[in-house]
């Protein structure tokens, strides 16, 4: 039964300044779906999502492909404050198929000191795919501390700590449509 507290209008996205709006998100997502088609051509692809902050960028983006693929996700946890990875990762849900012989593209929220791409790769490797490539929405280099090659990026952003589609501070606003700041904190 809905009462007068829930039934109250959406009003979680006030507080954030917006960095990248819905609208440029979908049209970017789209132009690396067609330049993924391209390079692709004539191949199958796995994807693998990496949980959960992935989730939506990996539902726009295999819609934005136009060959045949399979999805996988990957459940990682790292060791660390909320806000700075330790680079220890552990596995909390592995892929349901082999990925030997298959061109995978690992599909990543945001590339931050690289630690946790670093270990994934290394760990994607061992299991014998024909390639392995990376597709990460954002990147911030300014907190690079392992340099790794993005083969299809989206947006370049600053050192700030950024939430929405799909990206989170302690579990909240995933489900924010754009990526933000959180003000005033952290919009400086
Ligand atoms: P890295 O290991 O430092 O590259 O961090 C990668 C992971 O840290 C991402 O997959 C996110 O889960 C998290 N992360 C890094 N920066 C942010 C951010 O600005 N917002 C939300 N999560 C972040």
């Amino acid at each position: 039964m809905p009462t007068a507290e829930n039934e109250r209008p959406m009003r979680i996205g006030e507080d954030f300044k917006v960095l990248l709006a819905a609208d440029d998100i979908a049209t970017r997502v789209r132009e690396l779906g067609q330049a993924i088609t391209r390079d692709y051509e004539g191949k199958e692809l796995t994807l693998v999502a990496v949980l959960k902050g992935s989730f939506l960028f990996m539902a726009d983006l295999a819609r934005a492909i136009d060959l045949p693929l399979t999805c996988e996700f990957l459940g990682l946890s790292s060791y660390g404050s909320r806000r700075e990875s330790s680079g220890i990762v552990k596995i909390t849900q592995d892929l349901t198929q082999p990925v030997k012989g298959r061109h995978v593209l690992v599909v990543e929220d945001i590339i931050d000191t690289g630690l946790t791409i670093s270990y994934l790769i290394s760990n994607l490797r061992t299991r014998l795919p024909e390639s392995v490539r990376i597709a990460a929405l954002l990147y911030k280099p300014d907190n690079n501390k392992i340099p790794c090659k993005i083969d299809y990026l989206g947006f370049t952003i600053p050192n700030k700590f950024v939430v929405g589609y799909g990206l989170d501070l302690d579990g909240c606003y995933r489900n924010l449509p754009f990526i933000g700041v959180k003000s005033p904190d952290d919009a400086a």
